[in-house]
């Protein structure tokens, strides 16, 4: 199972799938990473990790698709049969979530289809939330509305800040992506137009 994990910043979702890697608890291996700017922290752990890295830069390119092509054919360069976007802050036009149908996942910080797009924790918090938390699903052409596949929920408690929930939302991002990413090298997680289907044990 090759999985090609795309990044824009931090990559603490990377490390724990990298970490899963390692442990075995995802029967894969990571091929490559790809972020779409030189500076994503990420890159350094995936360096470390013995991982190859490439940069696709969005500056370029002129337009969104030919970006997102220059990004299809780097990615096919690794022969993924997985594509895990981890805090890639690029949204991808239609042929791009096309080609790789079935086989492209997010994480999205929020309890879908609740708080889609950006700004989630502070969203969460305005609107008076005392739940919150992250999901896991398809990616198709309509964004951060794909098929879920496995949320977390954390609370929201009096007194609690972007930053604070943003932490504890972060903690089971790292817990539920590894786990979702095994299910699918376990060949148990499916696309089905837009539903997800586990098959258990
Ligand atoms: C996560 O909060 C994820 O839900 C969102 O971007 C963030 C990425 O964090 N899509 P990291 O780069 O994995 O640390």
């Amino acid at each position: 199972n090759a999985i090609v994990v795309l990044i824009s910043g931090n990559g603490s979702n990377l490390q724990a799938i990298i970490d899963g890697c390692a442990k075995g608890t995802i029967p894969g291996k990571i091929t490559g990473v790809i972020a779409n700017k030189a500076s994503a922290y990420g890159l350094q752990r995936a360096t470390a990790a013995g991982i190859a890295t490439r940069v696709v830069s969005h500056k370029d390119y002129s337009d969104r698709a030919s970006y997102d092509k220059a990004l299809q054919q780097a990615i096919e360069g690794f022969a993924p049969s997985l594509v895990v976007l981890a805090g890639f802050m690029r949204i991808l036009t239609p042929a791009f979530v096309q080609h790789f149908s079935g086989k492209l996942l997010n994480i999205h910080p929020s309890l879908l289809p609740k708080y889609q797009g950006l700004n989630t924790h502070q969203r969460a918090i305005d609107a008076g939330d005392t739940e919150h938390g992250c999901s896991v699903h398809f990616v198709t052409e309509q964004l951060d509305g794909g098929p879920v596949i496995l949320q977390a929920k954390v609370p929201i408690f009096p007194g609690d800040d972007a930053s604070t929930v943003a932490e504890r939302v972060h903690e089971q991002e790292h817990l539920i992506y590894p786990l979702v990413v095994r299910w699918f090298c376990q060949n148990r997680l499916q696309q089905r137009g837009n539903e997800a289907w586990l098959d258990g044990n």
